[in-house]
């Protein structure tokens, strides 16, 4: 089949991708020049495991093509995946502005291209409640040729994108045209393959389940940092009360992990597009408000207990911090916890010396002299007061602890993502704060004070 995929970021790159890879042919287009000159090269712009060798593989066998004009690739296309950004606006709500752009767009080179077929025009960005509806009106008032708009929202995760593109659990199509409904069945079944179900469903129903999954998944993440933060306070340990909860089938075992706040491109938004959608609609999301301040408030879950450590003087003292991203696996640093803590830390006085696999670049484009970057997790911990962890990338899981303790002027570690057991730290001398757990080798009176 041939595919177009407007807007060429984290989502974009990959559903063109993983298209070419099972034998279509695939137009990337991107209003930003450098990123598509890039990959005309065969450079990847982002860093995602698995993505390059397909996207190698594909260009050298001429289905994965690159361009920035936008005509080319609707005259291109039968089916028109929109992959394009939909960021928080200043109220909370989803800024629809570069779907709607790209979409009136569209629907002008549609009506001018005299040999333009049925095209389906396919929401891959995540839309509140109702965008469907709006872009087929907008197109409509464009051009009279036959189109249908569907959505078809993403569920891939970052660090694990081809992965989930290439098996996902489920994919989910609102339309009720059965052409529409023909053509994206036939397109996604190579990914079924294992019995997967593709769910069809109304175009309205479609894009609140992809708001209603993140949402709940920040929910689950959030009522867990609570049950730790209260774990804390009464000396208990969430580490245990996680499995004795994880074992419940009905719970799960996933995302159960207490850390230091859900970030990235999509949870933060998404759950304020859903509660700002509700109120429109004169429904107000309660739980959703509670996840939204809770999660404020545990990105910086650390900076007290950092404060009353130094006696609330930070100034110039060199602290350094493991992890950037907002996860594993990524580099990407969207509404990532450690930028608000190195924020918080900054207005401090702190010195701060930072370190991550693969999100560097793109915090040195955010903060550039104002922090200093290390060329490995090591070399930034000599004569540290602290080490602060953000991100539980594997490399940070198993270090040499002697190397560490000789480095750090203090053995403090301020783990935010409980990556190390605690009564291992314990062991090794270190004093150790983390999530949900006691600090090790802090006095139990001292305790309370954090
Ligand atoms: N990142 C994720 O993990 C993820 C997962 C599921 C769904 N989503 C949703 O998918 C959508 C895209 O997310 P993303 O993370 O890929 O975004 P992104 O910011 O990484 O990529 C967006 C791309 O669109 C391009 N673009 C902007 N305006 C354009 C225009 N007018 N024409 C052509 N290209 C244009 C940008 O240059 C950029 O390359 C969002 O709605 C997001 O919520 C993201």
């Amino acid at each position: 089949m041939k595919i177009t995929v407007v807007g060429t970021g984290y989502v974009g790159l990959v559903t063109g991708t993983c298209f070419a890879e099972s034998g279509n042919e695939v137009i990337c287009i991107d209003v930003n020049k450098e990123k598509v000159a890039q990959m005309k090269k065969g450079h990847i712009p982002i860093y995602e495991p698995g993505l390059e060798t397909l996207f190698h593989r594909n260009i050298k066998a001429d289905r994965l093509k690159f361009s920035t004009d936008l005509q080319k690739g609707v005259q291109h296309g039968e089916i028109i995946f929109l992959a394009l950004p939909t960021p928080e606006d200043e109220d909370g709500s989803a800024d629809l502005s570069y779907v709607m752009d790209v979409a009136g767009k569209v629907g002008e080179i549609i009506n001018a291209d005299s040999s333009a077929n049925y095209k389906i025009i396919v929401n891959k960005s995540t839309v509140p409640v109702g965008t469907a509806e709006i872009v087929t009106e907008l197109i409509s008032k464009k051009t009279n040729k036959k189109f249908d708009v569907v959505s078809n929202p993403e569920f891939l995760r970052e660090g694990f994108a081809v992965d989930d593109f290439m098996k996902p659990e489920r994919v989910v199509i609102g339309t009720d045209s059965p052409e529409a409904q023909a053509k994206m069945r036939r397109l996604y079944e190579p990914f079924v393959r294992s019995g997967n179900p593709i769910l069809m469903m109304d175009q309205r129903s479609s894009e609140i389940t992809k708001y209603a999954s993140n949402s709940f998944l920040a929910m689950k993440i959030t009522y867990m940092n609570e049950i730790a933060n209260f774990a804390e306070k009464v000396g208990a340990d969430v580490d245990k009360i996680r499995i004795g909860m994880g074992t419940d089938s009905r719970i799960g075992k996933r995302f159960l992990f207490p850390g230091i706040g859900y970030g990235g491109s999509c949870f933060p938004k998404d759950v304020k597009a859903l509660y700002k959608t509700g109120l429109e609609h004169q429904y107000e999301f309660k739980t959703l408000k509670s996840v939204i301040e809770v999660n404020d408030r545990q990105r910086k879950i650390m900076i007290p207990k950092i404060l009353t450590y130094f006696n609330r003087d930070l100034k110039g003292k060199k602290i350094a911090i493991w992890g950037l991203a907002f996860k594993p696996e990524t580099d990407d640093i969207r509404e990532a916890p450690a930028l608000y803590m190195i924020d918080e830390l900054l207005v401090e006085g702190a010195d701060i010396h930072v370190f991550d696999p693969e999100a560097m670049d793109n915090v040195k484009q955010k903060y550039g002299k104002r922090i200093s970057f290390g060329e490995n997790m090591y070399e930034i911990l000599e004569d540290a007061e602290a080490l602060i962890i953000s991100t539980e990338w594997n490399i940070f899981r198993t270090p040499d602890f002697d190397k560490i303790k000789k480095l750090l002027k203090n053995k403090l570690i301020f783990d935010g993502r409980n990556v190390y057991k605690a009564a291992e730290m314990n062991d090794n001398g270190f004093t150790y704060f983390s999530i949900g757990r006691k600090p090790a080798n802090i006095p139990r009176k001292l305790w309370k004070a954090f």
